[in-house]
C-alpha cells in the first residue's frame, strides 16, 4: 500500500496514475468518490443541512471504478459520470460534501474495502492519515501556492473552459481552506509521511524520487526491495 496526499495542483493524481502503472498497482482516486458524492447530492437538490436526506441518498450510491487497459471511468450504477464530476461545480461540492461526517464514513469503508483487495497507490487527502494508517510507504505532496494555480489554470485551459487565472486563484484558496481546516480527516500530512515539495519538478522527476525513497526505506525497513521493483 502506498499513499500520496497533498492539495489541489500538487501534482498526486499524475503522479499517483504514473507510479501505480510502473509498479503494476491499482490506482485509487478517492476524490473522485467525494466528486460523484458531490454531484448525486447537487442532482437530487439535496441541502447539505439536512443530515438525513445526505446519508440515506450517500449509503444508498453505487460508485464504481470500471478498469479497462490504462484507462478507468468512474460509474454511478450503470450511469458514467468521468466527465460530469469534474466540472467545476464539483470542485467545491466535493468539498462540501467531504467535511460531512456520514458522506466520510461512507467512503472510507468503500476505499478500505478497495485497499482490501489488494495493492494500491492510495490518492487523497487523509490516506496516510486515516484510511491507511498502516500502509508501507506515505508521500505528501506540496507545491508552491502560484504554481498550484498555474497546474490548475492550465488544466482548465486545455478544456476550453473560459476562467480567469484570479477566480482560479481564489476557488483554489477557498478549497485549500476547507480541506485543511475541517474537524474531520483535515488534510495535512501523516507523522510518518515524506514530503515532497514538487513545485521544480515535473511528474516523472516525482515519480522517480518516490522510487528512491521507497527503494532506501525498504532497505531501512526490511520490507524486500523486489517488492518494489520486479515490477518495474
Ligand atoms: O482531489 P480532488 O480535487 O478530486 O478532491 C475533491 C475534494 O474531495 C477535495 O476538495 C477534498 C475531498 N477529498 C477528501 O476530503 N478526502 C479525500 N481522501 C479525497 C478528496
Amino acid at each position: 500500500m502506498i499513499t500520496i496526499d497533498g492539495p489541489t495542483g500538487s501534482g498526486k493524481s499524475t503522479v499517483g496514475r504514473l507510479l501505480a502503472k510502473r509498479l503494476r498497482y491499482h490506482y485509487l482516486d478517492t476524490g473522485a468518490m467525494y466528486r460523484a458524492v458531490g454531484l448525486a447530492i447537487w442532482r437530487a437538490g439535496t441541502e447539505l443541512q439536512n443530515k438525513e436526506e445526505v446519508a440515506r441518498r450517500c449509503t444508498s450510491l453505487d460508485i464504481k471504478f470500471i478498469h479497462k487497459g490504462d484507462s478507468t471511468k468512474i460509474c454511478i450504477g450503470d450511469e458514467d459520470v468521468t466527465k460530469a464530476i469534474r466540472e467545476p461545480l464539483m470542485d467545491l461540492m466535493a468539498s462540501n460534501v467531504s467535511a460531512l461526517d456520514i458522506v466520510r464514513k461512507a467512503m472510507i469503508r468503500l476505499q478500505r474495502k478497495i485497499g482490501s483487495q489488494g495493492s494500491l497507490v492510495a490518492e487523497g487527502r487523509d490516506m496516510g492519515t486515516v484510511v491507511f494508517p498502516e500502509a508501507n510507504h506515505k508521500f505528501y505532496l506540496d507545491a508552491s501556492l502560484e504554481v498550484r494555480v498555474d497546474r490548475r489554470f492550465q488544466e482548465r485551459q486545455e478544456k476550453g473552459e473560459s476562467i480567469s487565472r484570479k477566480k482560479v486563484k481564489e476557488d483554489l484558496i477557498e478549497r485549500d481552506y476547507q480541506d485543511m481546516n475541517r474537524r474531520l480527516s483535515p488534510l495535512k500530512p501523516a507523522k510518518d509521511a515524506e514530503i515532497i515539495d514538487t513545485t521544480q519538478l515535473n511528474p516523472h522527476q516525482v515519480v522517480e524520487r518516490i522510487m528512491r525513497k521507497m527503494k532506501q526505506r525498504g532497505r531501512r525497513t526490511g520490507i524486500p526491495k523486489r517488492s518494489i521493483s520486479s515490477t518495474k
